[in-house]
């Protein structure tokens, strides 16, 4: 593919992404004026506070610009493929959301965090009476894949209801329920019910003493803050690129960490999932890399829609959104606590919240 046929869509991306770095350049990122320099790339109406990034973000115009024009540019010119060069850039900026260490190769692109989960659940060979641990406050994104292994394959659920008030709390409660037909834990990095941040790194400490795989839903915490998925100690990490990094809609990754790579057998394989294949010689060589986990033709404008999403993310700067976010969790807990009789469920510790 000519590099020149980027151009036009790469300029609508950039000229957005130029009036964040001016206003980074120029302005504190605790300054109300940078935000609203950042609130005015959003299509929403003017004066419309948009409440529910943990349900669907909102993209901003640098994506939605982007998946017009590569939508608009595979119409001109349909081709089948993808271009591997620019694949494995977006997998590199989606896998430093993920921190320090995570390699691009461990990232393979996905649908929606429920397809990573599916992935996850389906390709460890679960048998009957194996055992997973989850938390009562799953989505249902986790809860059905969860369900119809228990009906399918009959595995054992084991549940327990997070600990909203000690982080440690969650790691007994998830100690008392290990046996040794245990498999896996999965559970949320961040609740869809209250907002919880669990204790990863400490669960993953219990559980790897224990030889049993840890898988996280990371739906609400990937874009929202720095993830150091390597210091998480999760074999498995999964999330939506429609949510907190307000990429386009269907649209998300699954983190395989390398030495896990054989652990998971893919379940749906096809063209792009193999390095090299012989009906003939009946010869089949999956990739060495997370990239065996995807499959057949993608849609190549939102895979540049999330690329822009990353990119739009990072401009603005991690830290900042999360210190912003952190602000306006902290008005909003404020303002309630003034409310008579309103209680609140979310947890109050700062690492929890
Ligand atoms: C914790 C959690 N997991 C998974 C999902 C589903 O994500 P997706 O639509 O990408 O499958 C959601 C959606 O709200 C969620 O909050």
């Amino acid at each position: 593919m000519a590099a020149g046929a980027l151009l036009p869509a790469r300029r609508a991306w950039s000229s957005t992404l130029d009036g964040i770095r001016h206003a980074r350049a120029t302005l504190d990122t605790d300054d109300e004026r940078f935000w609203q320099i950042v609130r005015a790339q959003f299509h929403l109406a003017p004066g419309t506070a948009y409440l529910n990034t943990a349900g669907l973000g909102a993209s901003p115009f640098a994506v939605t610009n982007m998946v017009k024009a590569m939508m608009d540019r595979e119409e001109a010119a349909p081709a089948p493929g993808h271009n591997e060069e620019d694949w494995s850039r977006i997998r590199a900026k989606c896998a430093a959301f993920l921190g320090p260490g995570c390699g691009a190769d461990e990232i393979a692109l996905v649908s929606t965090a429920t397809e990573g989960i599916n992935i996850i659940l389906n390709g460890l060979g679960l048998v009957r009476q194996d055992e997973v641990i989850t938390s009562t406050h799953e989505h249902v994104a986790l809860c059905i894949p969860l369900l119809h292994k228990m009906k399918t394959a009959g595995i054992e659920l084991r549940t327990f209801e997070p600990d909203l008030k000690h982080a440690q709390g969650n790691v007994d409660r998830i100690a008392a329920l290990v046996t040794s037909r245990t498999r896996l834990v999965f559970l949320s990095h961040v609740t869809c019910t209250t907002g919880q941040v669990l204790p990863v790194a400490d669960i993953a400490r219990l559980v790897a003493q224990r030889r049993i795989l840890f898988a996280l839903d990371g739906a609400q915490s990937l874009g929202q803050f720095a993830i150091d998925i390597k210091a998480s100690g999760a074999d498995f990490y999964t999330a939506s690129g429609h949510k907190w990094l307000m990429g386009p809609k269907r649209t998300g990754i699954l983190y395989v960490r390398k030495d896990r790579l054989d652990t998971l057998t893919p379940t749906v394989v096809g063209a792009y999932s193999d390095q090299a294949n012989s009906l003939a010689d009946r010869r089949l060589e999956l990739r060495p890399n997370a990239q065996r986990f995807e499959y057949g033709t993608q849609n190549g404008a939102l895979v540049y829609g999330l690329e822009a999403a990353a990119d739009f993310v990072s401009t603005i700067g991690l830290d900042a959104v999360w210190k912003h976010n952190q602000a306006l969790a902290t008005a909003c807990v404020d303002g309630l606590r003034t409310i008579a009789g309103a209680e609140l469920l979310s947890p109050d510790d700062a690492p929890s919240r």
